[in-house]
């Protein structure tokens, strides 16, 4: 049923369709479907807001958003982090013009209100000739946001009653800590992250990011080609697909046979994980080749082995990738390149080289993607397509893996739809307001 029918009745049929396996066209190019998401996915949901390695001193900040509100994250002088809207409160100036950055106190520009980079409002001009009074600083701090982290990564909502964030990510932190526990003391990023706007719906990201192993052979086929994958036609559908049930977060990890456990690690680092993760997360990680997954609702994650010299196993580089959604079709690409804090400089160099390649702005396996999604998008948004589904039914009926130590619902193949699935019945649970 065309949503046009009516909205509510629209994402109903829509949510019955992901149970039987499809999903419709229109979602990812559609006005409505957009402003409905910012309200009811975006304000609801955890959003990743920013690595804790961005602003590691006193005073640094980022601006980010969740939905369409621009956030300054500041660590304040206690060494706090913060979220406030980087709006005055006075008469809604954006406070802060400058994406990065460090600073004690935030003046604006127009009437000269200060605030406390924790937000708190410490300055206002002819305070005791203009208002006499009037005015209690205390009331007129800038509007806080609800931060909460997890190994490094600082999320916000929106939502006063949205559940912690240890519960919203319901077990995927299993998988997550192959990215941001690399070794004892973490990961970190690796400089600032590469930023441009691109004419693709975010949730042709989310998905693809949450372990779509089948477009690899096809829309990267050179890499194949020239012997950058350590895997080949044949054995590339190997692995697992994980996921959260009822949560949307879902990883893809493929598997080659024979390849070496840790490949690509240096040797310290898979020593210090092999004794720091748990013995589940040591079977799991040393088997997994490639992993690629989204938290629900736009935060994704894709570590591989890279090498510029093709059939050499290389380096493992980690590429964290925030989708900002700013428009139907349109997103704007926060990409950072994740790398081990005990490691090297030279390995760090090298993975940074690697991802750079790869998977930043102009990699070259970014730009098969990107040509890609752009074009799914063009035509999720013509009229025709306002009434055609897409099949979700690979892997329809694939039981849980009895043997897989991990959690959630993990299937074999890597190659499968299971994820998306998931991703998809998350994403319709917040559409019809069932969170
Ligand atoms: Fe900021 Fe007036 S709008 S001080
Ligand atoms: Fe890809």
């Amino acid at each position: 049923k065309p949503i046009g029918a009516g909205v509510e009745a629209g994402l109903e049929s829509i949510r019955d369709g992901i149970a039987q396996g499809r999903f419709p066209a229109r979602v990812f190019n559609d006005q409505e479907i957009f402003d409905i998401e910012q309200q009811r996915v975006f304000s609801k949901a955890w959003c990743f807001l920013a690595h804790e390695s961005e602003i590691p001193d006193r005073g640094d900040y980022v601006t980010r958003y969740i939905a369409n509100n621009n956030l300054i994250v500041a660590r304040d002088e206690s060494g706090e982090i913060h979220a406030s809207l980087n709006m005055c409160r006075h008469r809604g100036n954006m406070m802060c013009k400058s994406e990065m950055g460090n600073a004690s106190h935030f003046r604006c520009s127009y009437h000269g209100w200060v605030y406390k980079n924790s937000g708190e409002l410490v300055g206002v001009p002819y305070m005791k000739e203009g208002y006499e009074g009037r005015i209690d600083k205390r009331d007129w701090g800038l509007i806080k946001v609800r931060t909460q982290t997890y190994a490094g990564l600082v999320f916000g909502t929106l939502d006063p009653d949205a559940p912690p964030l240890d519960e919203y990510l319901g077990g995927f932190q299993f998988y997550l800590d192959l990215y941001l526990k690399q070794g004892n003391s973490g990961s970190e990023v690796h400089g600032p992250p590469d930023h441009w706007v691109t004419e693709t719906d975010w949730k042709i990201a989310a998905e693809n990011f949450s372990g779509d192993g089948y477009h690899t052979p096809v829309a990267h086929q050179f890499g194949f080609n020239l012997g950058y994958f350590a895997s080949s036609g044949a054995t590339h559908s190997q692995g697992w697909a994980a996921s959260i049930p009822g949560k949307g977060h879902g990883i893809g990890l493929g598997h080659t046979p024979g390849f070496p456990p840790f490949a690509g690690f240096p040797e310290e680092l898979a020593d210090e994980m092999r004794r720091s993760l748990s013995p589940e997360q040591v079977e799991v990680f040393s088997q997994t080749r490639t992993a690629v997954g989204t938290v629900f609702p736009n935060l994704s994650f894709l570590m591989q082995p890279f090498s510029i010299v093709p059939g050499q196993t290389g380096v493992r580089f980690v590429t964290m990738r925030l989708y900002h959604p700013i428009g139907p079709g349109k997103t704007e690409m926060y990409s950072w390149c994740l790398v081990p804090k005990d490691a090297s400089d030279e390995y760090k160099q090298e993975a940074y080289r690697a991802y750079t390649l790869t998977f930043a702005q102009a990699g070259t396996f970014e730009q098969d993607d990107l040509e890609n999604w752009a074009r799914v998008t063009r035509s999720a948004g013509s009229t025709m397509a306002r009434n055609i589904e897409f099949p979700y039914v690979m892997g329809m009926d694939s039981v849980r893996d009895p043997d897989f130590p991990g959690p959630g619902h993990v299937v074999k193949p890597y190659v499968n739809d299971s994820n998306f699935r998931n991703l998809w019945s998350r994403w319709s649970d917040y559409m019809t307001g069932q969170v």
